[in-house]
């Protein structure tokens, strides 16, 4: 069965190197079939979490916030994988990313158990440092996170090595995303 793909973009930079690795990994999804919801988060107004608890009484708009997460809200519920494309920043996702992923909790409390639905998940990142010592923190995050949410790895890509906007073009990461774009549907 072909997949529904959310990805949620956390980088500023429309014309980067996460987006390069987007647009590869979408070309792969499509190729077999799959459909992509891309949402650039930057371009977005979405506030942090309020800590509050007190979301999970509408099932169309769980947050007691209001802002563009309605629009993200349907495509998470209906998602089959949930991408989380990244530049690295100090070892970690982007701030528009964090803010958008604790922001998924109001969905999470409209079970009265608070169990979070099951995704697949993708990681997609774009760093200028390279080797197993840059990765490790944000990899380990990662598997933290997928260990706590109970979802499927499906991949992950950090693509070292690029500062600037687009330098990632024509490296051997385009291809693996790519093929990773291709391997979950
Ligand atoms: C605020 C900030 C923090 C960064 N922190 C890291 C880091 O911890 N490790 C790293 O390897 N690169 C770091 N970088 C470099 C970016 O990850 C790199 O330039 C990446 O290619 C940006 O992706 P983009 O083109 O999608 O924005 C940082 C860049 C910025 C602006």
């Amino acid at each position: 069965m072909s997949k529904k793909v959310m990805v949620l973009n956390g980088s500023p930079r429309i014309n980067g190197n996460t987006s390069g690795l987007i647009c590869e990994f979408t070309r792969g999804v499509e190729q077999v079939g799959g459909s992509v919801k891309r949402f650039d988060l930057d371009r977005m107004k979405i506030h942090g979490c309020k800590g509050c608890l007190t979301g999970g009484r509408n099932r169309e708009n769980p947050c007691v916030q209001k802002d563009d997460m309605t629009l993200i809200y349907p495509a998470y519920c209906e998602a089959d994988v949930v991408v989380f494309a990244s530049p690295m920043y100090y070892w970690g996702f982007s701030g528009q990313l964090k803010c958008t992923l604790d922001r998924l909790f109001a969905v999470t409390e409209l079970d009265p158990e608070w169990r979070t639905p099951h995704k697949g998940a993708v990681l997609l990142m774009a760093a200028e440092g390279t080797g197993r010592e840059n990765d490790a923190p944000v990899l380990n995050y990662y598997k933290s996170l997928l260990g706590f949410l109970g979802w499927d790895d499906f991949g992950a890509i950090i693509a070292g090595g690029f500062l600037n906007a687009g330098a990632i073009s024509g490296s051997p990461f385009m291809q693996e995303a790519f093929e990773l774009g291709k391997s979950i549907c």
